[in-house]
């Protein structure tokens, strides 16, 4: 009889081990008490996919989807929803990006690509119910092949689907059933391979868990195709829900005349036996499982003779992969035509990935072959968490390689992915974004191929050990360019001499990474520097090693934590001086890698940044000038923070540098660019003067024309920092109609004290920080109705993110997805901005979706004024010297010293590499020591060796989840009414103080066990 509602929970062992059965337990309980026994059905099913999400649960007709749930959400969900018909909208799947709650399964992007063949029946039946299976045409593929087909008939149309094998190597299982079949013997054995060694995979473990008579058909149909009668599943130990359902599934099928002798009353016999493996990597590998099937130590032989020849007891077999054996029964009952329609021309059907590391929606998936990696990490995957970006997709496991972010567009299937020094392997696919480290995770896998090598040979038992050494010191800061060399070739060497795939393929994920990531390799050996921040051994604390100035993060924040105001800010000064700018408009590139992070919310360390400063500021702190100043005389271009940077170092060096600044004020873009409303000017003069003070000399109105003339007035070094200030221009057109203008060049105008009239009705067109601020602007200055047009989705991540809500809080109407036209205008004024709509299509090369245009949906807004912020680009005014430009037209430079090819010329900042104001900073400050060094100095810099910062508040304490204290914002009315009123009046002391005291301290490099802030953590991340 129907019921009512059709209840299915998971019972995949993701979700048993985040108590699934407790939760069926109590929702069983709760059916009862509420007297819906007869009307609700309850199955508990195989994996459903999203494993990270549960206990999930599904309840048709409907379709509502559950995550997450526990024992005590059961008795909510039969009130509302089973009683009264209201699914619980809080359990429901969200939308991570939208926050939105998704109503049926349907609609949830994970599910809605995916194309489930093998997985057909995972989360859909009941594994344990052989009735259940058989309703889904179980056991038909084979009642048909067996009463209708011959065994050549079977081979030819599995041959003809171009099903290949899924355990990694790609075989045609056609072919290899074929060789079998005809390799003559009285006994044959059929081997379904399930070790399933790869560390992060378990499709075939969700597969046997959830559907395991697909798996008991495929070989049966196998059996009789090649003639053999007996088959072995080999299937690891630390598999025991697999094996118990398995067993279970062995005696109802034998129990059924399925299995045994005379299926369905012909003379063919076929019984199933399993074998339990120890779980060694090398007992995946064909030759060695047959091995461990037989008694033997697990090690690999030659090939040939390949099994279809001398394989089980040296009699012929089929040893076939989990996942291809699942397949078998649906290419048979839909026919060879359908299966070969599905995928790429050499790769047929679906495979089944598990999709983990760093995306949203990690768990199981299925997936048509020829899907592009794109959309199997941004649509299924629901893309990279925590705004960050991705950069490269390990598929393989430790056989396999790396694929980066420029191939997104390329289509997963065989060839391709070889193509691309990656394989399909057996389904491992580990997503890793901008805090893996490449050099690390070749050294994981390596490592793991070689604790699992059979030590047979010696080029795996000996080359993979060279190899993981030569990582290891590259690793630790140790490593030579020679090193590089070394491991590259020993790579080459261990790929072509090991005796099986396990030696063979263990060299790929470091020949693939060397590939595509040798800036990471090199990074680590010339730089000493980890730049995702995992390289323990090459850095203090992750703030501090994602600082561009490599601003001590932990150590002032240490400081604060006890009140140590003072020592905090000094502390901050030896890399940066400009710690009330940084602390009110950094994007904070420190909270980015912050290790607390990971477990609440990264430390606000802007924020506490931001209260020592302004506090240093009022207490009148400074800097004395050198005492006995060296004679050389060094020239600054630029009062920007790249020159005033390098000019305070300088001072600190004991130079005393002449600032030349072409405006009549100081402070390049942080005063003629940033808005008032992030940064108060007061406070920025204020910060300007303790660089004055500390001996540096600003001559403003003082534009320098020729490198050569400062030369000529006894300059012996020169820094170049002047930015750059000309806009890209928009190319389309009505460009040059009265009342367009460039953001910077708006925020110059008005950051100058000029009038700019710009009605009522503005456009503000791009979608990064000044276009953020000409919007804001606008609003500030009167505008009623201000929106922004850019071409891409929101931002997600700061600082742009943090600008975004302000500005929509401030009335900035935002349309997204829309690109430009025309600017339209009546005798010769702006009148409006025709645009089009424009939707997400492929990658580009930075892994970002190119917007294309979407045919009809053009439309125009009105407009009194439009401001269009495309970036900027160098305007040298400067001649002399023989500065050499890069492609991009800005200074080049050497990154190590920041050198020009001019000799005693140096540069930095925007003029280099338009970016931030604290990477700015950085390259002046590095300016400044290669500038001592160019005068035969040791350009000696707060070198000291660095110190733990001792606290003494009870730390112990702030280890559980505290949420992180956010600045206090104005009311968002009051900021729009005023052009100088601070957004933010940041942390109260007290609140900063217990701010910083959530600092993990992770330079003492004891950073707690996760597990003792919050459970849930896989081992695998310590590698990401
Ligand atoms: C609207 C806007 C918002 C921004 N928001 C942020 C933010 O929130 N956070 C952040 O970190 N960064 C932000 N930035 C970027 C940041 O301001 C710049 O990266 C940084 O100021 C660059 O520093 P710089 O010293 O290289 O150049 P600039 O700040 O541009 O300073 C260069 C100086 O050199 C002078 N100059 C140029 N040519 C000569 C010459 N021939 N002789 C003498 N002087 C000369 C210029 O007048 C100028 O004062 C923003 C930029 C803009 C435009
Ligand atoms: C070191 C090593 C480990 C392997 N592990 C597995 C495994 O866990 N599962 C699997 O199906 N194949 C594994 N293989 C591949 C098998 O040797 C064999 O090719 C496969 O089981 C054949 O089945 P298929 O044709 O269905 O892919 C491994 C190979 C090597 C070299
Ligand atoms: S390549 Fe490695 S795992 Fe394979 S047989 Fe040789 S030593 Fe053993
Ligand atoms: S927890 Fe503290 S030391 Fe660790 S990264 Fe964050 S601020 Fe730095
Ligand atoms: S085990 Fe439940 S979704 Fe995978």
């Amino acid at each position: 009889m129907n019921k009512r509602l059709d209840v299915l929970i998971c019972g995949g062992g993701a979700c048993i081990s985040s108590h699934s059965h407790e939760l069926k337990k109590k929702l069983i309980e709760e059916i009862e008490k509420n007297g819906l026994s007869q009307e609700v059905n309850l199955v508990e099913t195989g994996c459903m996919g999203p494993c990270e999400l549960g206990p999930v649960m599904v309840v048709y007709p409907d379709g509502s989807f559950y995550i997450k749930l526990d024992e005590n959400s059961a008795a909510e969900i039969v009130q509302e929803h089973f009683l009264k018909g209201r699914p619980v909208q809080k359990f429901l799947w969200q939308a991570p990006e939208a926050r939105k709650i998704v109503e049926q399964k349907k609609q949830i992007p994970f599910f809605e690509k995916q194309l489930k063949i093998v997985l057909a029946n995972c989360g859909k039946i009941d594994p344990e119910n052989i009735g259940e299976y058989i309703a889904q045409r179980g056991y038909e593929a084979l009642g048909t092949a067996l009463t209708r087909m011959t065994p050549e008939e079977v081979i030819d149309v599995i041959t003809k689907s171009g099903l290949r094998g899924r355990g990694g190597a790609g075989f045609s299982t056609g072919l290899k059933w074929k060789f079998t079949h005809d390799s003559q013997s009285e006994q044959k054995y059929v081997l379904c391979n399930a070790d399933e060694g790869d560390p992060g995979a378990f499709m075939d473990r969700a597969v046997l868990e959830g559907d395991p008579h697909t798996v008991l058909e495929g070989m049966a149909l196998c059996g009789y195709a090649i003639g053999a009668d007996k088959g072995y599943i080999y299937v690891r130990a630390e598999y025991p829900l697999a094996i118990e359902r398995l067993n279970a599934a062995i005696a109802q099928a034998r129990e059924m005349g399925l299995l045994g002798r005379n299926i369905f009353e012909t003379p063919f016999s076929f019984d199933i036996e399993l074998r339990m493996g120890a779980g060694a990597f090398v007992c995946g590998e064909e030759t060695a499982l047959m091995a461990s099937v037989e008694g033997l130590r697990g090690q690999p032989r030659p090939k040939p003779p390949f099994p279809a020849v001398k394989g089980l007891w040296g009699k012929p077999s089929v040893i076939n992969n989990v996942e291809t054996l699942a397949t078998i029964r649906h290419i048979l009952l839909n026919g060879w035509e359908w299966f070969s329609a599905i995928g790429t021309e050499k790769s047929k059907g679906t495979k089944v990935f598990a999709l983990s590391g760093k995306v949203t929606n990690t768990g199981l998936v299925e997936v048509p072959m020829g899907i592009t990696l794109g959309e199997l990490v941004f649509d299924i995957g629901g893309g990279i968490p925590g705004g960050k970006t991705f950069k490269a997709a390990q598929t393989g496991g430790p056989s396999g390689g790396c694929i980066p972010a420029k191939y997104l567009n390329s289509s997963i299937d065989y060839e391709s992915l070889k193509a691309l020094g990656s394989i399909m392997g057996s389904g491992g696919l580990i997503v890793l974004d901008e805090d893996s480290c490449m050099v690390n995770m070749a050294k994981y896998f390596l490592e793991f191929s070689l604790e699992e090598s059979c030590g047979q040979c010696v080029p795996c038992r000996v080359g993979l050990k060279q190899m993981y050494d030569l990582l290891e010191k590259i690793t630790n800061g140790t490593g030579t360019l020679a090193d590089l060399e070394k491991l590259e070739s020993l790579a080459y060497t261990v790929r072509a001499t090991s005796l099986c795939g396990l030696g063979q393929a263990a060299p790929n994920p470091v020949i693939s990474t060397i590939k595509y990531f040798k800036h990471e390799y090199l990074e680590h050996i010339q730089d000493k520097k980890c730049s995702a921040g995992v390289c323990a051994a090459l850095f203090a604390a992750p703030c501090v090693n994602a600082c561009p100035a490599g601003v001590d993060a932990a150590s002032y924040v240490s400081h604060m934590g006890d009140g140590r105001l003072r020592e905090a800010y000094y502390r901050h000064m030896q890399n940066n001086p400009f710690p009330i700018v940084c602390g009110r408009v950094c994007p904070a590139f420190c909270e980015r890698k912050c290790s607390r992070g990971k477990y609440d919310q990264a430390i606000a360390i802007r924020e506490v940044k931001r209260l020592f400063a302004d506090w240093a500021i009022d207490e009148g702190l400074g800097f004395a000038p050198p005492q006995n100043p060296h004679r050389e005389k060094v020239a600054v271009v630029g009062a920007g923070p790249a020159g005033l940077a390098c000019a305070f170092y300088l001072t600190r060096l004991g130079y005393q540098p002449v600032v030349f600044e072409a405006l009549k004020v100081t402070g390049g873009m942080m005063k003629v660019g940033i808005p008032d409303f992030r940064l108060p000017k007061d406070k920025l003069q204020a910060e300007i003067a303790v660089i004055e003070k500390a001996g540096v000399e600003i001559r403003l109105n003082s534009p320098v024309a020729n490198i050569d003339e400062l030369t000529a007035k006894g300059y012996a070094a020169v820094f170049i920092g002047s930015g750059a200030h000309q806009a890209q221009k928009l190319n389309i057109e009505g460009i040059d109609l009265k009342g367009v203008m460039s953001g910077i060049d708006f925020l110059r105008e008005i950051n100058l004290g000029r009038k700019v009239n710009i009605g009522n009705d503005v456009v503000v067109i791009g979608g990064g920080s000044t276009a953020m601020d000409a919007a804001r602007l606008a609003r500030r200055l009167g505008a009623a109705n201000v929106r922004l047009v850019y071409r891409r989705t929101a931002p997600r991540c700061r600082p742009s993110f943090e600008e975004l809500v302000g500005a929509e809080e401030e009335g900035v109407e935002m349309d997204f997805l829309v690109n430009p036209l025309q600017i339209v205008g009546k005798a010769g004024k702006v009148s409006g901005l025709h645009c089009i709509k424009t939707d997400l299509a492929d990658f580009d090369d930075s892994g970002r979706r190119r917007p294309v245009p979407v045919a009809g949906s053009e439309y125009t807004i009105r407009a009194s004024f439009i401001v269009y912020c495309l970036g900027q680009k160098l305007s040298l005014g400067l001649t002399g010297g023989t500065l050499n430009l890069d492609r991009r037209g800005h200074i080049a430079v050497d990154p190590r010293t920041m050198a020009t090819s001019a000799a005693g010329v140096f540069a930095g900042g925007d003029a280099v590499n338009p970016s931030t104001v604290i990477e700015s900073v950085a390259q002046g400050r590095l300016a400044a020591v290669s500038i001592d060094r160019y005068f035969g100095r040791a350009g000696r810099l707060y070198d000291q060796p660095r110190q733990v910062v001792e606290v003494h508040y009870d730390e112990e304490a702030y280890l559980k989840t505290i949420v992180r204290k956010e600045p206090h914002l104005e009311d968002a009315e009051k900021r729009v009414a005023s052009m100088a009123l601070e957004v933010s009046r940041g942390l109260t002391l007290d609140e900063a103080v217990e701010e910083a005291r959530r600092c993990l301290h992770c330079d003492r490099n004891q950073a707690p066990e996760k597990e003792s802030l919050q459970a849930g953590t896989v081992a695998m991340e310590a590698m990401l």
